[in-house]
C-alpha cells in the first residue's frame, strides 16, 4: 500500500544520508540567496553570516565524511563483487572529486571576516546552486547502482558493510 520496503539497515541509512545531504545544501543555499539578495537584516548582522559559514562548514564536513565512507568502504567491497560496475563507480568517484574541489574552494571562501563573505555571497550562492545539481545528478547514479549490487548481497554481509563505514 505505497509503503517503501525495508531493503537493508545500510540501505536506509544511505538513502536517509543523501536526503539529508539533499536538505543542508538546500537550507544553506537558502540562506545565501537571502544574504545575496540584501535582505538588510540578513546581511547586515555578522552573526548570521558567522551562523551562515558554521552551517556550510558542517555541511562540507557531513559531506566529505560521506563521501570517503563510500570510497573507502563500500565502492570497494562493490567493485570486488561486481567488475561489471567499474565504469559507474569510477564516475562516481569523479563526481566526488568535482564536488570536493568545490567543497575546498567554498571553505576557503567562509574561512574569513563576515564583511568579506557578505561581499562574496553572490559568488558562493552559485556555487551551491552547482553543487546542489552535483548531489542530485550523483545520488540519482549512486542509488541506481546500490540499488543494482545490494539486491545481490544478502543482508547480512550489508549489516558488514556497515558497521566497517560507521568505524570511519
Ligand atoms: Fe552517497
Ligand atoms: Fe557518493
Amino acid at each position: 500500500m505505497g509503503q517503501t520496503k525495508h531493503q537493508s539497515d545500510l540501505i536506509d541509512i544511505v538513502h536517509h544520508e543523501h536526503d539529508h545531504l539533499g536538505r543542508l545544501l538546500e537550507d544553506i543555499s537558502g540562506t545565501f540567496e537571502r544574504i545575496s539578495s540584501g535582505e538588510s537584516e540578513v546581511a547586515d548582522e555578522a552573526d548570521v553570516l558567522e551562523t551562515a559559514a558554521d552551517d556550510l562548514e558542517v555541511t562540507l564536513e557531513e559531506m566529505l565524511h560521506h563521501f570517503s565512507q563510500e570510497e573507502e568502504v563500500l565502492f570497494v567491497k562493490l567493485e570486488q563483487r561486481f567488475p561489471e560496475l567499474e565504469d559507474d563507480i569510477e564516475e562516481l568517484v569523479e563526481a566526488h572529486e568535482t564536488m570536493c574541489d568545490k567543497t575546498r574552494w567554498l571553505m576557503g571562501k567562509i574561512d574569513g571576516p563576515a564583511e568579506r563573505i557578505a561581499a562574496e555571497a553572490e559568488t558562493i550562492l552559485e556555487v551551491l546552486e552547482e553543487m546542489k545539481q552535483w548531489h542530485h545528478d550523483h545520488t540519482e547514479k549512486e542509488n541506481a547502482v546500490f540499488a543494482y549490487a545490494l539486491e545481490r548481497i544478502p543482508e547480512q554481509e550489508q549489516q558488514a558493510f556497515l558497521e566497517e563505514m560507521q568505524r570511519l
